[in-house]
């Protein structure tokens, strides 16, 4: 991951004459005009009051579209994942995850300061678990023992490489943890992502699960802000502890006007950004040095394992982005490629020419 110093140089970057390719994340996706637009024209109110229609709008198609009872926009993923524990779990509780999983790594431990749980992780080569893992560290009803207070899994797998969960796997999981009473919340940053890769809507692949958290703001292109959908009853916790957290936000439906072109018309190109990583990985495998295997990309984003270049991966990122190419470095051997709206088949043929050069 990088220090503040290093995202400005990266920043730099992508603000000279000829942008740089940036396959940094999904996240850095700018708002597109129809988007602007809709901001600009947005009709607004006060969303603590529940006053602002756009935000209203939203949180109804997001219900709508996950077949669910109610929604709530957040300002971030982050939050929505924290709420959502939040409600599910008890303080001392532990919750059971994929060991590379979001909420473990990179939420600030969140779960453990606002919710007082700790983490039980699997790992899992591909980050999808399966229940016989599963059933196996949930915790025994000794009275000494942190009680399994909450699954979360997270689909499509970021740190994995962006898999995907075969829907009966993650059902099977839901099945047999309600029948001990346990909930299960889905990390679904990049749901749509997933169903894309499956062909199936998200309501269908998210069905069994008490909570989705998804996000507007990663290939979906919207600028800010992410979603928590459920029953009545937790959506109405889920403003509680949303204000909790500082995030009651007033005329929000400025985000929302975005949000709602994010859902209702992003959907249908993220195959184009998974036809691009999947160039980019059979590219990629070719290059001496270069670990990755081409059959495991499912969606937009690529793990590759760089060790056999020599190079550090602070080291050869940089290399690439005085070329004019920014991707992200996990640890010292592993970088991560995410393909998105901004960048095309074109910009991903420069990126393989300037891996090339730098390899
Ligand atoms: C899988 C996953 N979950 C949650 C988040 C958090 O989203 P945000 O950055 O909006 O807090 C991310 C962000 O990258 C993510 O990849």
């Amino acid at each position: 991951m990088y220090s503040r110093a290093e995202v400005q140089a990266q920043a730099a970057e992508t603000t000279k004459p000829f942008p740089a390719v940036d396959l940094r994340s999904d996240t850095v996706t700018r708002p597109t005009p129809e988007m602007r637009r809709a901001m600009f024209e947005a009709e607004v109110g006060d969303d603590v009051y529940g006053e602002d229609p756009t935000i209203n709008k939203l949180e109804h198609r997001a219900a709508e579209i996950f077949a669910r009872d109610a929604a709530i926009f957040v300002p971030t993923g982050s939050m929505g994942n924290s709420i959502a524990i939040k409600i599910h779990t008890r303080p001392g509780q532990e919750i059971i995850c994929e060991e590379r999983g979001h909420i473990f790594n990179y939420e600030m431990a969140t779960l453990a300061s606002f919710s007082g749980c700790m983490v039980r992780p699997i790992y899992s080569e591909l980050g999808i678990l399966h229940w016989e893992q599963v059933k196996k560290k949930i915790a025994g009803p000794t009275y000494y023992l942190a009680q399994t207070g909450l699954l979360s899994l997270e689909n499509t797998h970021n740190m994995a490489g962006g898999t995907v969960y075969p829907t009966e796997v993650a059902e099977e999981i839901c099945d047999r943890a309600h029948e001990r009473g346990i909930p299960v919340h889905l990390d679904g940053a990049r749901v749509f992502n997933a169903a894309t890769a499956l062909g199936k809507p998200v309501a269908e692949i998210t069905k069994k699960f008490d909570s989705v958290m998804f996000c507007l703001s990663k290939g979906l292109g919207a600028p800010v802000g992410s979603m928590l959908v459920g029953s009545r009853d937790f959506i109405d916790q889920a403003r509680k502890y949303r204000k909790a957290l500082g995030g009651g936000m007033r005329q929000a439906g400025i985000l929302a006007a975005a949000g709602l072109i994010a859902l209702e018309k992003m959907p249908a190109r993220l195959h184009e950004d998974h036809a691009n990583a999947k160039f980019l990985a059979a590219e990629l495998s070719k290059i001496p040095g270069l670990k990755i295997d081409p059959a495991t990309v499912q969606t937009n984003i690529l793990i590759v394992d760089i060790s056999g270049t020599n190079l550090a991966s602070n080291d050869f990122t940089r290399r690439l982005a005085e070329k004019g190419l920014l991707i992200g470095s996990v640890n010292n051997e592993i970088v991560r490629f995410v393909t998105h709206m901004d960048v095309d088949r074109a910009a991903c043929e420069r990126a393989i020419q300037i891996v090339r050069e730098v390899v």
